[in-house]
Protein backbone atom coordinates (compact mmCIF):
# COMPACT_ATOMS: atom_id res chain seq x y z
CA UNK A 1 0.00 0.00 0.00
CA UNK A 2 1.89 3.15 -0.96
CA UNK A 3 -0.99 5.76 0.62
CA UNK A 4 0.68 6.33 3.61
CA UNK A 5 1.17 9.69 5.00
CA UNK A 6 4.76 9.84 7.63
CA UNK A 7 5.21 12.11 10.32
CA UNK A 8 8.69 12.40 11.98
CA UNK A 9 9.55 14.22 15.34
CA UNK A 10 13.25 14.46 15.81
CA UNK A 11 13.37 14.93 19.62
CA UNK A 12 16.29 16.26 21.56
CA UNK A 13 15.95 13.04 23.33
CA UNK A 14 13.58 11.17 21.81
CA UNK A 15 12.35 10.64 17.96
CA UNK A 16 9.26 8.61 17.18
CA UNK A 17 7.51 8.28 13.23
CA UNK A 18 3.74 7.27 12.64
CA UNK A 19 2.02 6.38 9.81
CA UNK A 20 -1.16 7.38 8.96
CA UNK A 21 -3.21 5.50 6.16
CA UNK A 22 -6.01 8.39 5.74
CA UNK A 23 -8.26 6.25 8.62
CA UNK A 24 -6.11 5.70 11.48
CA UNK A 25 -3.00 6.33 12.63
CA UNK A 26 0.16 3.86 13.56
CA UNK A 27 2.81 4.69 16.08
CA UNK A 28 6.14 2.87 14.73
CA UNK A 29 8.46 0.32 16.68
CA UNK A 30 11.76 2.24 16.01
CA UNK A 31 14.02 0.74 18.69
CA UNK A 32 13.78 -2.88 19.76
CA UNK A 33 16.14 -2.29 22.74
CA UNK A 34 14.41 0.47 24.34
CA UNK A 35 11.92 0.16 26.87
CA UNK A 36 9.60 1.55 24.58
CA UNK A 37 10.20 0.58 21.50
CA UNK A 38 7.96 3.41 19.92
CA UNK A 39 10.63 5.53 20.99
CA UNK A 40 14.31 5.96 19.38
CA UNK A 41 16.66 7.36 22.26
CA UNK A 42 18.29 10.65 19.92
CA UNK A 43 21.92 9.13 20.73
CA UNK A 44 24.32 8.07 18.58
CA UNK A 45 27.69 5.84 19.09
CA UNK A 46 30.38 6.26 16.65
CA UNK A 47 32.83 3.30 17.10
CA UNK A 48 36.75 4.17 16.80
CA UNK A 49 36.10 1.84 12.84
CA UNK A 50 33.58 4.85 12.06
CA UNK A 51 30.32 2.08 12.63
CA UNK A 52 27.42 4.30 13.88
CA UNK A 53 25.23 2.77 16.80
CA UNK A 54 21.74 4.32 17.50
CA UNK A 55 19.30 4.59 19.62
CA UNK A 56 19.36 2.60 22.77
CA UNK A 57 22.31 0.32 21.86
CA UNK A 58 24.62 3.81 21.80
CA UNK A 59 24.04 4.28 25.06
CA UNK A 60 25.00 0.37 26.16
CA UNK A 61 27.81 0.53 23.89
CA UNK A 62 29.23 4.01 25.58
CA UNK A 63 28.67 2.17 29.05
CA UNK A 64 30.29 -0.60 28.37
CA UNK A 65 33.28 0.12 26.36
CA UNK A 66 33.83 3.75 27.60
CA UNK A 67 33.29 4.51 31.40
CA UNK A 68 35.40 3.28 34.00
CA UNK A 69 38.42 3.11 31.12
CA UNK A 70 41.54 4.86 31.51
CA UNK A 71 41.84 7.23 28.64
CA UNK A 72 45.03 8.19 26.73
CA UNK A 73 45.22 11.48 25.60
CA UNK A 74 47.89 13.17 22.92
CA UNK A 75 47.74 15.94 21.49
CA UNK A 76 48.39 15.75 17.04
CA UNK A 77 49.39 18.36 14.85
CA UNK A 78 46.19 18.55 12.40
CA UNK A 79 48.37 19.67 9.72
CA UNK A 80 46.70 23.18 9.18
CA UNK A 81 47.50 26.88 10.37
CA UNK A 82 44.62 28.89 11.70
CA UNK A 83 44.58 32.18 12.59
CA UNK A 84 44.29 32.21 16.31
CA UNK A 85 43.29 29.80 19.27
CA UNK A 86 40.49 27.69 18.28
CA UNK A 87 40.20 25.22 21.22
CA UNK A 88 40.67 21.40 20.28
CA UNK A 89 38.59 21.89 17.16
CA UNK A 90 39.03 24.05 14.30
CA UNK A 91 36.89 24.90 11.72
CA UNK A 92 37.17 22.85 8.68
CA UNK A 93 33.86 24.08 6.91
CA UNK A 94 33.30 24.82 3.75
CA UNK A 95 33.58 29.01 4.58
CA UNK A 96 37.08 28.43 6.58
CA UNK A 97 40.09 28.82 4.33
CA UNK A 98 42.77 28.26 6.44
CA UNK A 99 44.85 30.30 3.11
CA UNK A 100 43.45 33.46 3.41
CA UNK A 101 45.34 35.46 6.59
CA UNK A 102 44.21 38.24 8.17
CA UNK A 103 47.34 40.99 7.84
CA UNK A 104 46.36 41.98 11.68
CA UNK A 105 46.93 38.58 12.74
CA UNK A 106 50.68 38.24 12.43
CA UNK A 107 51.46 34.81 13.78
CA UNK A 108 49.44 31.53 12.52
CA UNK A 109 48.88 28.85 14.57
CA UNK A 110 49.34 25.48 14.34
CA UNK A 111 45.90 23.94 14.68
CA UNK A 112 46.19 20.66 17.51
CA UNK A 113 43.93 18.80 18.31
CA UNK A 114 43.51 16.72 22.06
CA UNK A 115 42.11 13.15 21.14
CA UNK A 116 41.92 10.22 22.59
CA UNK A 117 44.39 7.32 21.20
CA UNK A 118 42.60 5.02 22.75
CA UNK A 119 39.01 5.78 22.54
CA UNK A 120 36.66 2.74 21.36
CA UNK A 121 34.28 5.42 20.09
CA UNK A 122 32.34 8.55 20.70
CA UNK A 123 28.44 8.92 22.37
CA UNK A 124 27.00 11.93 21.26
CA UNK A 125 23.61 13.00 23.21
CA UNK A 126 21.26 16.21 22.22
CA UNK A 127 22.66 16.95 18.62
CA UNK A 128 19.42 18.89 17.76
CA UNK A 129 20.65 21.55 20.26
CA UNK A 130 24.02 21.87 18.43
CA UNK A 131 21.72 22.48 15.20
CA UNK A 132 21.19 25.95 15.97
CA UNK A 133 25.08 26.81 16.61
CA UNK A 134 26.33 28.09 13.49
CA UNK A 135 29.96 28.09 14.97
CA UNK A 136 29.41 24.27 15.74
CA UNK A 137 29.76 22.85 11.83
CA UNK A 138 30.64 19.60 13.04
CA UNK A 139 33.39 17.55 14.93
CA UNK A 140 36.05 15.28 13.90
CA UNK A 141 35.63 11.68 14.90
CA UNK A 142 38.68 9.62 14.69
CA UNK A 143 39.96 11.59 12.29
CA UNK A 144 36.89 12.11 10.08
CA UNK A 145 35.14 15.01 10.16
CA UNK A 146 31.62 14.63 10.52
CA UNK A 147 29.18 17.48 9.63
CA UNK A 148 26.51 18.12 12.05
CA UNK A 149 24.10 17.32 9.52
CA UNK A 150 25.74 13.82 8.70
CA UNK A 151 25.33 13.03 12.55
CA UNK A 152 21.96 14.14 12.43
CA UNK A 153 21.25 12.06 9.07
CA UNK A 154 22.75 8.82 11.07
CA UNK A 155 19.94 8.84 13.63
CA UNK A 156 17.23 9.62 10.87
CA UNK A 157 18.70 6.78 8.58
CA UNK A 158 17.74 4.20 11.45
CA UNK A 159 14.89 5.99 12.22
CA UNK A 160 13.72 6.20 8.07
CA UNK A 161 14.52 1.91 7.95
CA UNK A 162 11.92 1.26 10.53
CA UNK A 163 9.58 3.68 8.34
CA UNK A 164 10.04 1.74 5.22
CA UNK A 165 10.03 -1.44 6.53
CA UNK A 166 6.54 -0.91 7.98
CA UNK A 167 5.30 0.85 4.92
CA UNK A 168 6.58 -1.37 2.76
CA UNK A 169 8.27 1.11 0.46
CA UNK A 170 10.97 3.77 0.50
CA UNK A 171 9.11 6.42 2.22
CA UNK A 172 10.86 9.83 0.90
CA UNK A 173 8.24 12.67 2.03
CA UNK A 174 7.04 13.14 5.73
CA UNK A 175 6.35 15.94 7.22
CA UNK A 176 8.91 16.94 10.13
CA UNK A 177 8.15 18.87 13.69
CA UNK A 178 10.44 21.42 14.66
CA UNK A 179 10.17 23.27 18.05
CA UNK A 180 9.01 26.95 17.59
CA UNK A 181 12.41 28.32 18.80
CA UNK A 182 15.31 26.01 18.24
CA UNK A 183 17.03 29.21 19.41
CA UNK A 184 16.20 32.40 21.26
CA UNK A 185 18.18 33.99 18.10
CA UNK A 186 16.54 34.74 15.16
CA UNK A 187 19.19 33.98 13.22
CA UNK A 188 19.92 30.78 14.82
CA UNK A 189 16.80 29.09 13.97
CA UNK A 190 16.75 29.49 10.35
CA UNK A 191 20.02 28.06 10.42
CA UNK A 192 19.04 25.03 12.47
CA UNK A 193 15.58 24.40 10.32
CA UNK A 194 17.99 24.63 6.92
CA UNK A 195 20.26 21.50 8.82
CA UNK A 196 17.43 19.20 9.60
CA UNK A 197 16.21 19.89 6.57
CA UNK A 198 19.50 18.98 4.87
CA UNK A 199 19.86 15.95 7.50
CA UNK A 200 16.72 15.06 6.52
CA UNK A 201 17.53 14.50 3.13
CA UNK A 202 20.82 12.77 3.65
CA UNK A 203 18.87 9.93 5.52
CA UNK A 204 16.62 9.18 2.40
CA UNK A 205 13.51 11.93 3.43
CA UNK A 206 13.88 13.79 0.03
CA UNK A 207 10.77 16.04 0.24
CA UNK A 208 10.16 17.26 3.54
CA UNK A 209 7.51 19.73 4.72
CA UNK A 210 8.17 21.28 8.91
CA UNK A 211 5.31 22.14 11.10
CA UNK A 212 5.57 23.20 15.05
CA UNK A 213 5.90 20.18 17.08
CA UNK A 214 2.62 21.43 19.22
CA UNK A 215 0.89 21.79 16.15
CA UNK A 216 1.37 18.07 15.75
CA UNK A 217 0.17 17.39 19.26
CA UNK A 218 -3.03 20.00 18.84
CA UNK A 219 -3.99 18.15 15.77
CA UNK A 220 -3.44 14.69 17.73
CA UNK A 221 -6.07 15.56 19.83
CA UNK A 222 -8.66 17.38 18.01
CA UNK A 223 -8.88 14.97 14.91
CA UNK A 224 -10.62 12.63 17.31
CA UNK A 225 -13.28 15.18 18.40
CA UNK A 226 -16.18 17.34 16.90
CA UNK A 227 -16.38 20.02 18.72
CA UNK A 228 -15.83 23.51 18.31
CA UNK A 229 -12.91 24.21 20.67
CA UNK A 230 -9.91 26.44 21.49
CA UNK A 231 -7.32 24.40 22.39
CA UNK A 232 -3.61 25.29 23.52
CA UNK A 233 -0.58 22.76 23.83
CA UNK A 234 1.86 22.12 26.12
CA UNK A 235 5.16 20.65 24.55
CA UNK A 236 8.25 20.29 26.81
CA UNK A 237 10.94 17.82 25.96
CA UNK A 238 14.36 17.18 26.69
CA UNK A 239 15.35 20.99 24.81
CA UNK A 240 12.79 22.88 24.26
CA UNK A 241 9.59 24.31 26.03
CA UNK A 242 6.53 24.89 23.15
CA UNK A 243 3.30 25.96 23.41
CA UNK A 244 1.07 26.78 21.13
CA UNK A 245 -3.00 27.75 20.61
CA UNK A 246 -5.61 26.47 17.84
CA UNK A 247 -9.37 27.14 17.08
CA UNK A 248 -10.65 23.80 15.82
CA UNK A 249 -14.65 24.13 14.33
CA UNK A 250 -17.27 21.72 15.11
CA UNK A 251 -17.09 20.07 11.68
CA UNK A 252 -16.84 16.16 10.95
CA UNK A 253 -14.02 14.86 9.13
CA UNK A 254 -10.62 15.04 9.52
CA UNK A 255 -9.44 16.89 6.32
CA UNK A 256 -12.23 19.22 7.06
CA UNK A 257 -11.02 19.86 10.40
CA UNK A 258 -7.93 20.59 9.62
CA UNK A 259 -8.96 23.09 6.70
CA UNK A 260 -11.16 24.59 8.84
CA UNK A 261 -8.61 25.21 11.89
CA UNK A 262 -6.43 27.80 12.81
CA UNK A 263 -3.52 28.40 14.55
CA UNK A 264 -4.00 31.19 17.11
CA UNK A 265 -0.60 31.74 18.34
CA UNK A 266 2.64 29.78 19.01
CA UNK A 267 5.88 30.74 21.44
CA UNK A 268 8.33 28.79 22.58
CA UNK A 269 11.94 29.24 24.38
CA UNK A 270 14.84 26.71 24.54
CA UNK A 271 14.60 25.98 28.36
CA UNK A 272 13.59 22.25 28.84
CA UNK A 273 14.67 18.91 30.44
CA UNK A 274 18.25 19.40 29.81
CA UNK A 275 18.62 22.61 31.13
CA UNK A 276 16.92 20.92 34.06
CA UNK A 277 19.51 18.08 34.91
CA UNK A 278 22.06 20.90 34.53
CA UNK A 279 20.33 22.72 37.14
CA UNK A 280 20.15 19.75 39.50
CA UNK A 281 23.77 19.18 39.08
CA UNK A 282 24.84 22.62 40.01
CA UNK A 283 23.08 22.97 43.26
CA UNK A 284 23.69 19.11 44.21
CA UNK A 285 26.29 17.98 42.66
CA UNK A 286 29.35 20.82 41.94
CA UNK A 287 29.62 21.11 45.75
CA UNK A 288 30.36 17.15 46.03
CA UNK A 289 32.84 17.49 43.18
CA UNK A 290 34.73 20.79 45.12
CA UNK A 291 32.95 23.76 43.51
CA UNK A 292 33.44 25.44 47.01
CA UNK A 293 36.28 23.99 47.87
CA UNK A 294 39.80 26.62 48.39
CA UNK A 295 43.19 25.52 47.76
CA UNK A 296 47.00 25.85 48.26
CA UNK A 297 48.37 28.60 50.70
CA UNK A 298 46.28 31.51 49.01
CA UNK A 299 42.91 29.51 50.28
CA UNK A 300 42.30 30.06 46.20
CA UNK A 301 38.92 29.40 44.48
CA UNK A 302 38.70 26.33 42.65
CA UNK A 303 38.20 27.63 38.61
CA UNK A 304 34.44 27.27 37.29
CA UNK A 305 35.21 26.25 34.11
CA UNK A 306 36.68 23.04 35.12
CA UNK A 307 32.66 22.35 37.08
CA UNK A 308 31.17 23.94 33.92
CA UNK A 309 32.79 21.20 31.65
CA UNK A 310 31.04 18.61 34.11
CA UNK A 311 28.14 19.74 32.51
CA UNK A 312 29.25 19.19 29.06
CA UNK A 313 30.23 15.60 30.02
CA UNK A 314 30.83 14.73 26.22
CA UNK A 315 33.82 16.90 26.35
CA UNK A 316 34.71 16.08 29.89
CA UNK A 317 37.63 13.96 28.53
CA UNK A 318 39.82 16.76 27.24
CA UNK A 319 40.59 17.91 30.95
CA UNK A 320 41.96 14.31 31.56
CA UNK A 321 45.35 15.47 30.33
CA UNK A 322 48.31 15.66 32.04
CA UNK A 323 48.40 19.19 32.98
CA UNK A 324 45.01 19.25 34.91
CA UNK A 325 45.90 16.21 36.47
CA UNK A 326 48.86 17.37 38.00
CA UNK A 327 47.45 20.25 39.50
CA UNK A 328 44.56 18.50 40.78
CA UNK A 329 46.46 16.58 42.92
CA UNK A 330 48.39 19.37 43.86
CA UNK A 331 45.20 21.09 44.97
CA UNK A 332 43.75 18.10 46.66
CA UNK A 333 46.85 17.70 48.82
CA UNK A 334 46.66 20.96 50.12
CA UNK A 335 42.58 21.75 50.14
CA UNK A 336 39.94 22.45 52.54
CA UNK A 337 37.76 19.04 50.95
CA UNK A 338 40.56 16.57 49.68
CA UNK A 339 37.62 14.48 49.28
CA UNK A 340 35.43 16.14 46.85
CA UNK A 341 38.39 16.99 44.71
CA UNK A 342 39.51 13.16 44.49
CA UNK A 343 36.42 12.45 43.75
CA UNK A 344 36.39 15.56 40.78
CA UNK A 345 39.58 13.86 40.11
CA UNK A 346 37.91 10.44 39.56
CA UNK A 347 34.57 11.69 37.75
CA UNK A 348 37.32 13.11 34.92
CA UNK A 349 40.31 10.02 34.46
CA UNK A 350 37.30 7.19 34.76
CA UNK A 351 35.04 9.10 32.18
CA UNK A 352 32.07 9.10 35.09
CA UNK A 353 30.60 12.00 33.36
CA UNK A 354 27.91 9.96 31.37
CA UNK A 355 26.76 8.00 34.55
CA UNK A 356 26.91 10.90 36.69
CA UNK A 357 24.11 12.72 34.34
CA UNK A 358 22.53 9.62 33.85
CA UNK A 359 21.86 9.06 37.30
CA UNK A 360 20.74 12.85 38.24
CA UNK A 361 18.28 12.73 35.02
CA UNK A 362 16.83 9.10 36.70
CA UNK A 363 16.58 11.09 39.98
CA UNK A 364 14.44 13.94 38.32
CA UNK A 365 12.02 11.62 36.97
CA UNK A 366 11.73 9.44 40.06
CA UNK A 367 10.60 12.70 42.12
CA UNK A 368 7.29 12.65 39.43
CA UNK A 369 6.45 9.68 41.49
CA UNK A 370 8.11 9.82 44.88
CA UNK A 371 8.00 13.14 46.96
CA UNK A 372 11.68 12.62 47.67
CA UNK A 373 15.02 10.62 46.00
CA UNK A 374 18.72 9.98 46.50
CA UNK A 375 21.46 10.96 43.77
CA UNK A 376 23.34 7.84 44.09
CA UNK A 377 26.41 8.08 42.64
CA UNK A 378 29.38 5.27 43.99
CA UNK A 379 32.09 4.82 41.63
CA UNK A 380 35.46 4.12 43.53
CA UNK A 381 36.18 7.67 44.92
CA UNK A 382 33.35 9.02 44.18
CA UNK A 383 31.01 8.62 46.90
CA UNK A 384 27.85 10.76 46.72
CA UNK A 385 24.21 10.05 48.66
CA UNK A 386 22.34 13.43 47.89
CA UNK A 387 19.01 13.82 49.33
CA UNK A 388 16.92 15.54 46.72
CA UNK A 389 13.19 16.33 47.79
CA UNK A 390 10.38 18.11 45.64
CA UNK A 391 10.10 20.92 47.49
CA UNK A 392 13.63 21.48 46.93
CA UNK A 393 13.77 20.65 43.41
CA UNK A 394 11.01 22.98 42.55
CA UNK A 395 12.95 25.46 44.38
CA UNK A 396 16.09 24.86 41.99
CA UNK A 397 14.47 25.07 38.85
CA UNK A 398 12.26 28.42 39.90
CA UNK A 399 13.89 30.43 37.07
CA UNK A 400 13.42 27.70 34.34
CA UNK A 401 9.93 28.04 35.20
CA UNK A 402 9.63 31.54 34.87
CA UNK A 403 10.88 31.60 31.55
CA UNK A 404 7.95 28.64 30.69
CA UNK A 405 5.62 30.70 32.14
CA UNK A 406 6.86 33.90 30.19
CA UNK A 407 5.92 31.67 26.91
CA UNK A 408 2.53 30.75 28.34
CA UNK A 409 1.49 34.39 28.81
CA UNK A 410 2.90 35.46 25.44
CA UNK A 411 1.03 32.20 23.43
CA UNK A 412 -2.06 33.85 25.47
CA UNK A 413 -1.07 37.15 24.98
CA UNK A 414 -0.95 36.86 20.79
CA UNK A 415 -4.02 35.15 20.81
CA UNK A 416 -5.86 37.43 22.38
CA UNK A 417 -6.78 35.11 24.84
CA UNK A 418 -7.33 35.21 28.88
CA UNK A 419 -6.56 31.49 30.74
CA UNK A 420 -10.46 31.13 31.14
CA UNK A 421 -10.79 31.31 27.13
CA UNK A 422 -9.34 27.73 26.75
CA UNK A 423 -11.25 24.54 26.68
CA UNK A 424 -8.73 22.43 27.74
CA UNK A 425 -4.50 22.42 28.00
CA UNK A 426 -3.01 19.18 26.48
CA UNK A 427 0.14 18.94 27.60
CA UNK A 428 2.97 16.50 26.61
CA UNK A 429 6.86 16.12 26.07
CA UNK A 430 8.92 14.12 29.34
CA UNK A 431 9.18 17.01 31.29
CA UNK A 432 5.26 18.36 31.58
CA UNK A 433 5.58 15.32 33.51
CA UNK A 434 7.38 17.18 36.46
CA UNK A 435 4.77 17.62 39.28
CA UNK A 436 6.01 21.55 39.91
CA UNK A 437 5.16 22.32 36.24
CA UNK A 438 2.01 20.65 36.55
CA UNK A 439 0.61 22.71 39.44
CA UNK A 440 1.99 25.55 37.76
CA UNK A 441 -0.09 24.62 34.98
CA UNK A 442 -3.03 23.72 37.05
CA UNK A 443 -2.33 26.89 39.17
CA UNK A 444 -2.84 29.36 35.85
CA UNK A 445 -5.88 26.90 33.78
CA UNK A 446 -7.51 25.12 36.40
CA UNK A 447 -7.08 21.24 37.23
CA UNK A 448 -10.35 20.64 35.13
CA UNK A 449 -8.20 22.07 31.85
CA UNK A 450 -5.31 19.98 31.60
CA UNK A 451 -4.92 16.92 29.93
CA UNK A 452 -2.31 14.71 29.29
CA UNK A 453 -1.36 13.17 26.22
CA UNK A 454 0.95 10.46 25.24
CA UNK A 455 4.08 11.54 26.43
CA UNK A 456 6.33 10.20 23.73
CA UNK A 457 4.89 10.20 20.64
CA UNK A 458 1.52 12.41 20.47
CA UNK A 459 3.74 14.92 18.33
CA UNK A 460 4.41 12.23 15.99
CA UNK A 461 1.06 11.05 15.74
CA UNK A 462 -0.41 14.81 14.62
CA UNK A 463 2.28 15.25 11.91
CA UNK A 464 1.50 12.02 10.46
CA UNK A 465 -2.11 13.40 10.36
CA UNK A 466 -1.34 16.52 9.46
CA UNK A 467 1.01 14.97 6.55
CA UNK A 468 -2.33 13.85 4.33
CA UNK A 469 -2.74 17.71 3.76
CA UNK A 470 0.49 19.31 4.01
N1 LIG B 1 8.81 10.99 34.31
C1 LIG B 1 9.52 12.07 33.98
N2 LIG B 1 9.62 13.13 34.80
C2 LIG B 1 10.36 14.21 34.50
N3 LIG B 1 11.05 14.34 33.35
C3 LIG B 1 10.98 13.32 32.48
C4 LIG B 1 10.23 12.15 32.73
N4 LIG B 1 10.36 11.30 31.68
C5 LIG B 1 11.15 11.92 30.81
N5 LIG B 1 11.54 13.13 31.27
C6 LIG B 1 12.42 14.11 30.62
O1 LIG B 1 11.79 14.47 29.41
C7 LIG B 1 12.78 14.79 28.43
C8 LIG B 1 12.51 13.98 27.19
O2 LIG B 1 11.20 14.24 26.78
P1 LIG B 1 10.79 14.08 25.25
O3 LIG B 1 11.14 12.75 24.77
O4 LIG B 1 9.38 14.52 25.17
O5 LIG B 1 11.76 15.17 24.60
P2 LIG B 1 12.12 15.35 23.09
O6 LIG B 1 10.90 15.30 22.27
O7 LIG B 1 13.21 14.42 22.73
O8 LIG B 1 12.76 16.82 23.13
P3 LIG B 1 12.34 18.15 22.35
O9 LIG B 1 10.90 18.06 22.00
O10 LIG B 1 12.65 19.24 23.33
O11 LIG B 1 13.24 18.18 21.18
C9 LIG B 1 14.12 14.45 29.05
O12 LIG B 1 14.72 15.64 29.53
C10 LIG B 1 13.74 13.54 30.20
O13 LIG B 1 14.68 13.61 31.25
MG1 LIG C 1 9.51 16.67 21.69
Amino acid sequence: MSNYFCGVDFGTSNSSAALFDGEQVRVLPLDNKNDSPTSLPSLLYITNEGEPIVGRGAANAFIERNVDREVVLKQVDLGIAIEGYVASEPDKSESYRPGVTDPNVREAVRAKAIVEVNSPGRLFQSLKTLLRHENFKGTEVFGVNYQIEELVAMILRQLKERVDAEAGFSVERAVFGRPVRFSERDAENGVAERRLRTAASLAGFSDVAFFYEPVGACVEYAMAEQREQKLMVVDIGGGTFDVCIMQFSGSHGVGKRLQESKILSVSGVPVAGDAIDREIIRSKLFPRFGSRARYGPSKLRMPQYVFNQILDWQNLYKLNNEETINWLIAAESDSDDPEALRALRCLIQRNYGYPVAREVEAAKRRLSVDTATTINIEREHINIQEALEREEFAHIIEENLEKMMVELERAEQDAGLKPGDLDLVLTTGGTSLIPAIQQMLRDRYGAERLKQRDTFTSVATGLAIVAQYA
